[in-house]
């Protein structure tokens, strides 16, 4: 790294000490000062803003939950701008642990400090561990949870995936140890404060793998790569925000974090406040869904090709480009209801004088987020149990028009997806392989979610996205997404980093 007169501070205020570096400023309290005066995080209009600080903490203090303890990341959503997941193993255990105390710890981002430009660091610094990791550090708590025990390449055949074939090497097995996540809004902040981290740690962890996220550039800030606007409906966690949004799914805090109300698990105490984090590199090929949009477009009176095309990606999804949701604009995209929060998620499926149970006039039950959120589907009020904070973040380049003409991936692209619960049977794992992978629910013969369902890479039917008629079904030849692994780690509160962790 180049040191200029704007890297060295921001380097320094990062990292907390300065080994690395020939100027050394022996005072710690800088780290206190202000550290910024833009976010580090994005906003655009259509996904729910987090909280105030004084909302949050209002929050937190009527439930009683501590949100200086909670990693930063669990409970903020897709809004990380530039993000490093830095997958490492641990080398030398009775090394790594002080350091992990003295010089991980200081650095590791809560909640609290992500709700205020003012207290947010230079790159947020978040960590977590697969149970082969705990194990690396001597932990021999069960931490409540079979999935996190077997890792999740023990799970692949259930989560649909064609073998490991497609698997980055790296996540085929259980050598993976834990997961740094870096995020902050340039990419020059990431990499100087993944060579601190680095520098600090040395050879007590090896560097197994990185996958470089980033938010896609201008209007596309927050869309995914298909293009569809993400990020808009995560569940309102009891503690954190007072008032959810219309539509927006109160959960109680032990939904996501171990060991608080609602969460039903044995766990040691430590494990409070931790989360389990669901990682999984899914690769979209963008070119190949926009030619199957083409070649299949809805055929109704008074749209065109385009946008019978565009009809059928957004009843794929269940929400059009913009985030408006086809249960409230069935046949058109509305744009300014897709960038309004107070709208843009209030809907359940069912609508007066329509049956629920069969008209798939407004939404396909298939519908990727009719799948892996029912709403009343399943009967009001509705399940409490099955909803995951996703904090994803895509990665890869922009389509290039040489894919495009050609209709075919040439360089990899996709969502680097993250799912918190305090369960994993209960929510990613339960998302991908009870809802979304299996075509009788919820309804018999609905069919594969149409994005994210899987069969071991067979052709997947789906019934019920052409409106004009719901038996209609259409085969879906290939995967659009194509699973590349992942792992299944546990972020844990600061303090159990600080007592049980590193000790
Ligand atoms: C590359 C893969 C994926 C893409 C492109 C994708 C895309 C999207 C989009 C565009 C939305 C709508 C925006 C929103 O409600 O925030 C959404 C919502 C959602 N997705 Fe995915 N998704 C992917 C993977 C997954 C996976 C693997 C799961 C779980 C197994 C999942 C679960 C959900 C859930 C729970 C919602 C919210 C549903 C609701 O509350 O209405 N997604 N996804
Ligand atoms: C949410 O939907 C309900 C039922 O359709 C409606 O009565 C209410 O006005 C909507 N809220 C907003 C903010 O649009
Ligand atoms: C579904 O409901 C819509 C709106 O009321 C209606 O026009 C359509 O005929 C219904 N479709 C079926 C299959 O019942
Ligand atoms: C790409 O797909 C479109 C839509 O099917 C088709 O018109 C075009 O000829 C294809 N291009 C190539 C190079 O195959
Ligand atoms: C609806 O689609 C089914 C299956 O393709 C077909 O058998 C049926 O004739 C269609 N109904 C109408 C009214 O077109
Ligand atoms: C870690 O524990 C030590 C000793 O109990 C305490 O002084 C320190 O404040 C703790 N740090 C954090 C971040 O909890």
């Amino acid at each position: 790294m180049k040191l200029t007169a704007n890297t060295i501070p921001a380097f320094l205020l990062l990292a907390g000490f300065a080994s690395a570096l020939t100027v050394r400023q022996d005072s710690t309290s800088h780290l206190l000062q202000p550290r910024r005066t833009k976010s580090l995080l994005i906003s655009p209009a259509a996904q729910p803003a987090l909280p105030t600080i004084q909302e949050a903490t209002a929050a937190a203090a009527a439930a009683g939950l501590n949100l200086d303890n909670i990693q930063g990341d669990i409970l903020i959503g897709m809004k990380k701008n530039q993000e490093l997941f830095y997958f490492f193993s641990i080398a030398d255990a009775a090394a790594f642990k002080p350091k992990l105390a003295s010089d991980i710890l200081p650095l590791i981002t809560t909640t609290t400090q992500l709700l205020q430009v003012s207290t947010q660091p230079t790159t947020m610094l978040n960590i977590a561990f697969s149970a082969t990791g705990l194990s690396a550090l001597g932990i021999t708590d069960s931490l409540g949870d079979a999935d996190f025990a077997g890792g999740q390449f023990a799970a692949l055949t259930a989560l649909g995936d064609p073998g490991s074939t497609n698997w980055v090497p790296q996540f085929a097995g259980t050598n993976i140890h834990g997961v740094m996540l870096f995020a902050s809004d340039t990419v020059a902040n990431i990499d100087a404060a993944v060579a601190s981290v680095e520098s600090a740690l040395g050879s007590s962890i090896t560097k197994l793998y990185t996958l470089a996220g980033a938010v896609r550039p201008g209007s596309e800030a927050g869309h995914e790569p298909f293009g569809f606007l993400d990020g808009i409906s995560n569940p309102a966690v009891e503690g954190f925000i007072a008032t959810p949004l219309p539509g927006q799914a109160p959960v109680a805090a032990g939904t996501i974090l171990l060991g608080e109300s609602g969460d039903t698990g044995t766990r040691p105490a430590w494990a409070q406040d931790g989360s389990f984090l669901a990682f999984r590199q899914l690769s979209q090929l963008v070119p190949e869904f926009n030619k199957f949009l083409t070649d299949n477009p809805i055929v109704m009176d008074g749209l065109t090709p385009q946008q019978g095309s565009d009809l059928l990606g957004a009843r794929m999804m269940g929400r059009w480009k913009s985030g408006a949701p086809v249960d409230l604009s069935p046949v058109f995209d509305d744009p300014v209801l897709g960038a309004d929060p107070t709208r843009n998620n209030n809907f359940t499926f069912e609508h007066d004088g329509v049956n629920l149970a069969t008209n798939q006039t407004f939404c396909p039950f298939a519908a990727h987020i009719r799948k892996t959120r029912p709403r009343a589907d399943l009967g009001t009020p509705e399940d409490a149990i099955h909803h995951i904070i996703r904090a994803g973040i895509p990665y890869g380049p922009e389509v290039s028009d040489q894919e495009a003409a050609s209709n075919t991936t040439t360089t990899e692209r996709g969502l680097a997806f993250v799912a918190y619960q305090s369960n994993l049977a209960n929510g990613f794992q339960f998302l991908q392989q009870i809802w979304a992978n299996k075509p009788n629910f919820v309804h018999t013969g609905e069919g594969y979610d149409p994005i994210v369902g899987a069969d071991a890479g067979a052709p997947r039917v789906v019934t019920g996205l052409d409106p004009t008629n719901s038996t209609k079904s259409l085969t879906l030849p290939i995967d659009f997404i194509v699973s590349r692994g992942g792992e299944y780690f546990f972020a844990p509160s600061l303090s159990a980093i600080n007592t049980t962790l590193s000790v």
